[in-house]
């Protein structure tokens, strides 16, 4: 285990590197339990995350020492609990405008936070929330960006897509690590600051599919409509030739 600090937004980072661990997501809320108190924009990264979980209990794949597998602590207590998808949207929307800048090409979201380059998936986000009652005590954010892998396992190898496969040359992982906490940190101040409406509008902009009309399947069933945006409270709106419907993520899923 290897510690060091960056400094930014969220003062005095530590950073705790793994050289391998099941998932940095879990080795967190294992911390979390113990009785020395972590400090907010404590991140756990791992060299080699070997079982690294997704949404909807999907793995993430990440070979070793290739991509950027991470989770960072923070203790949002200025939401609240029902606000849960504010943290989405200032959280994919931080790594979505840090990765065009320095991929300089569009990414995009696709709902509610997975990044996305044209067709293909380069990053994704496990936010898992830990709650007291009405108060929140943490968050768990886990991210995942493909980064020097060029080589994916099949059914997700025509899925995905790396900053390699963009830039044609391998990043260093540590860097970007620090750019992109960085980013978060801001965007998470803003959070604080700013007006919902204002992230939720910029967010509804950067949707994946946004305004366009595609087959989805809901509850198994395939359906067409426009994605037409979000709810403030982060269900999906669907267009049914003008009938809009909403969704949560149990409930739709995109057609690729
Ligand atoms: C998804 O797209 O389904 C979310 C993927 C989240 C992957 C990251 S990698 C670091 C952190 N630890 C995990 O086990 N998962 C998240």
């Amino acid at each position: 285990m290897q510690s060091n600090t960056f400094s930014g937004l969220l003062e005095g980072q530590n950073v705790i590197t793994l050289q391998r661990t099941p998932s940095t997501n879990e080795f967190l809320k294992k911390e979390l339990s113990k009785s020395t108190p972590l400090a907010e924009g404590t991140v756990i990264m791992a060299v080699d995350q070997y079982a690294g979980r997704g949404q909807k209990d999907a793995i993430w794949h990440s070979e070793p020492g290739k991509n950027l597998t991470f989770s960072l602590l923070l203790t949002p207590t200025f939401l609240n609990p029902k606000h849960q998808f504010r943290l989405t949207v200032a959280i994919s929307l931080a790594v979505a405008q840090w990765l065009e800048a320095l991929l300089k090409t569009p990414v995009k979201i696709k709902w509610p936070n997975d990044i996305y380059i044209g067709d293909k998936k380069i990053g994704g986000i496990l936010i898992e929330n830990i709650l007291a009652g009405k108060t929140w005590k943490s968050a768990i954010v886990g991210i995942g960006i493909n980064v020097n892998q060029t080589v994916f396992p099949d059914p997700i190898s025509r899925q995905v897509t790396s900053i390699k496969q963009i830039l044609h040359n391998d990043s260093n992982i540590p860097k970007l690590l620090a750019e992109l906490c960085n980013h978060i940190g801001h965007a998470y101040q803003a959070l604080k600051k700013e007006s919902f409406d204002t992230l939720l509008a910029t967010y509804r902009k950067r949707l994946y599919r946004f305004g366009e009309t595609h087959p989805f399947l809901v509850d198994g069933v395939k359906v067409t409509g426009a994605l037409a945006g979000v709810t403030e409270a982060g269900r999906l709106q669907i267009d049914f030739e003008g009938h809009v419907v909403d969704f949560d993520i149990k409930e739709i899923a995109f057609v690729i």
